[in-house]
C-alpha cells in the first residue's frame, strides 16, 4: 500500500513539473515575443513611443531621418506611421541585419555610411515636416555636433528632433557621455543657436519613461516671421 501511494505521489510530482515547466516555456516565449513585437522602440520606453506618435500627428511628420539604426526596431515603428523614413548606420553588420527586417516596408531606405555625410546627401532631397530622431553614438567619434551642423547647412526648419539619451535635469534618467562631456544642454546650445537662432528654438524634456529609462530632449525650430527664408530646395 505505502509503494504503490509513494509511486502515485512521484507521477503525480512529475506530471506537476512537467505541466510546470511548460508554462515556463510558453511565458518565456510570450515575453520575448512581447519584447521584440510589442514595444521594442525607443529601448521599450512606451512613454516615448506614445509622446512621438503624438508629435507625428500633431505636426503633420512626412519625412523621419533617425542616425543609428542598430537593428532597426524603432525603424520600424517609425515606418508604420510615416510615409518616408530614412536611417543611417555606420557598421555594415547592424545594417545587415536591419535591412532583412525592412523586407516588408517600401517607405524605409537605409545609408550605410557616417551619419553626418548621408545627411549631407539626403537632406535636400527629403520633404518636410522632419522628424530628426538623432541615436548615433558609441564609438570614439560622437556625431551629435555634426549631425546638427548638417541641419543647419541645409536651412531646414520645419522640423523637430529628438536627441535620445541626453541628460535630463531633475531626472534619473540615463544619459551618454563622452570623455566626461556629457550629452547635455549647454554641450549642444551653440549648435543650436547657430542653425536656427539665438532664443529661436524651443525645447522641453520627456518627463517619464520605462524600459532602459533614458533622457530624452526634444527641440523645434521657431517659425521665421517670412517664411520664404526657408530653403527652395525643400519640397513643402
Ligand atoms: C543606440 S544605437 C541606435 C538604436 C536605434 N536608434 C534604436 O532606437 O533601436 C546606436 C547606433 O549608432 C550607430 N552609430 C554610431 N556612430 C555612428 C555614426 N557616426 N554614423 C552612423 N551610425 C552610427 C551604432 O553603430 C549603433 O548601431
Amino acid at each position: 500500500m505505502f509503494t504503490k501511494n509513494a509511486l502515485l505521489y512521484v507521477c503525480h510530482m512529475r506530471f506537476l513539473n512537467h505541466i510546470i515547466w511548460r508554462v515556463q516555456r510558453r511565458a518565456l516565449k510570450i515575453g520575448r515575443w512581447i519584447f521584440k513585437n510589442i514595444h521594442p522602440a525607443f529601448n521599450g520606453d512606451w512613454f516615448l513611443a506614445r509622446r512621438m506618435d503624438a508629435l507625428i500627428r500633431e505636426q503633420g511628420i512626412q519625412t523621419a531621418v533617425e542616425t543609428g539604426t542598430y537593428l532597426g526596431q524603432t525603424t520600424r515603428w517609425l515606418a508604420r506611421r510615416i510615409p518616408s523614413v530614412h536611417t543611417i548606420e555606420i557598421q555594415e553588420k547592424f545594417a545587415t541585419k536591419a535591412r532583412q527586417s525592412f523586407r516588408k516596408f517600401s517607405n524605409i531606405q537605409l545609408h550605410i555610411d557616417n551619419s553626418p555625410n548621408a545627411l549631407r546627401e539626403l537632406i535636400p532631397k527629403i520633404t518636410s515636416p522632419v522628424l530628426f530622431f538623432l541615436d548615433a553614438h558609441w564609438y570614439d567619434y560622437w556625431p551629435i555636433l555634426d549631425e546638427i551642423q548638417e541641419i543647419r547647412k541645409s536651412g531646414i526648419r520645419k522640423c523637430i528632433i529628438v536627441i535620445h539619451d541626453f541628460f535630463v535635469p531633475h531626472s534619473d534618467f540615463g544619459f551618454d557621455s563622452y570623455l566626461g562631456q556629457p550629452l547635455d544642454l549647454a554641450y549642444v546650445t551653440p549648435a543650436l543657436d547657430e542653425a536656427f537662432g539665438k532664443q529661436q528654438w524651443k525645447y522641453w524634456y520627456n518627463t517619464r519613461a520605462t524600459g532602459w529609462n533614458r533622457g530624452v530632449i526634444f527641440i523645434e525650430p521657431l517659425p521665421l516671421e517670412n517664411q520664404g527664408e526657408e530653403k527652395a530646395a525643400h519640397k513643402e
